[in-house]
């Protein structure tokens, strides 16, 4: 396994195909889950190249940024076991110049959910996976269905710039208890951590139930969350699954997303209704 920090030490793809898996380390089983479609996809003797890089570009000012975990040996050990081909791990000032003034942004998707809670949110998130695309030139990337919006976003932007670049994606992977794997839920007290399973079970509660008004199911959502006296709503919303505008009724690729704050730690997940 190679391991890369400049651009100028980066090769060429060549002829084997390559499937990038852009993360920001911290690697999980929902991470590697991601990893192991890579390598479904690329095939034994295709290339799988992992991303590492805590992009400051995505994170608002006074945001954890500055204590995003970054175990860079356990993250090389999960890498190695899986037979990843390279990591790509550049810092911050390989990546960006200091007066850097060209942006890549997506204007409709963007606006909405977590784009409305994190302005700029997303624009740093197009900027830095559209110059890991030209950087790596992968045949195809994989993203997970963890981060919807974002997978919807990548999808948008891949169709609108015409990036000859095929988007994967990879089912949210879980704890027993159904907390979505993250890594921000290091971040959680045991008493926050306790309570934090309530977002899986308002998101099945809500797919289960026979209503199909939009706003009697966001009703019994946020009933079911406020019941953990620690959680507060950031939003609960149902959109279309594609669109991500805000739907009334449940029909077939309708999504239920959340995002949850513990304390200052805030979690999202998503499930699709109808
Ligand atoms: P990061 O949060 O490290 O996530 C990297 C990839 O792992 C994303 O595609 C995310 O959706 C996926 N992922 C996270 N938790 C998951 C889970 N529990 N199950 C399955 N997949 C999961 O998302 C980012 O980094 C960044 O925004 C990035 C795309 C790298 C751009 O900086």
């Amino acid at each position: 396994m190679k391991i890369v920090e400049r651009i100028s030490d980066l090769s060429p793809p060549g002829e084997r195909r390559r499937v990038l898996v852009p993360t920001m380390g911290a690697l999980h089983a929902g991470h590697i889950s991601l990893v192991r479609l890579a390598r479904e996809s690329a095939g034994r003797d295709g290339e799988v190249v992992v991303t590492i890089f805590v992009n400051p570009l995505q994170f608002e000012p006074g945001s954890d940024f500055e204590r995003y975990p970054r175990p860079e040996a356990a993250d090389e050990a999960a890498c190695r076991a899986e037979g990843v081909d390279l990591i790509f791990r550049p810092q911050p000032n390989e990546l960006y110049c200091s007066d850097r003034s060209t942006f890549v942004e997506e204007t409709s998707l963007s606006k909405r959910l977590c784009g409305a809670s994190r302005p700029g949110h997303f624009r740093g998130v197009t900027t830095v996976v559209t110059k890991l695309f030209h950087l790596l030139a992968p045949d195809a990337a994989v993203f997970g269905e963890k981060d919807f919006q974002q997978l919807a976003i990548v999808r948008r932007m891949v169709r609108d710039l015409n990036f000859p670049i095929e988007i994967l994606a990879g089912p949210t992977v879980r704890e027993p208890d159904g907390l979505a794997l993250s890594s921000r839920n290091q971040y959680l007290s045991a008493a926050e951590r306790r309570q934090a399973p309530v977002i899986r079970a308002a998101l099945l509660e809500a797919a289960r139930s026979p209503e199909d008004s939009a706003e009697r199911v966001l009703t019994l959502v946020r009933q079911k969350i406020e019941s953990a006296p620690l959680a507060r709503i950031d939003y609960a919303e149902i959109v279309g699954a594609d669109d991500l505008q805000p739907r009334l009724t449940i029909a077939p690729r309708t999504l239920l997303a959340v995002a949850i704050f513990f304390g200052r730690t805030r979690l999202i997940d998503n499930i699709l209704l109808g």
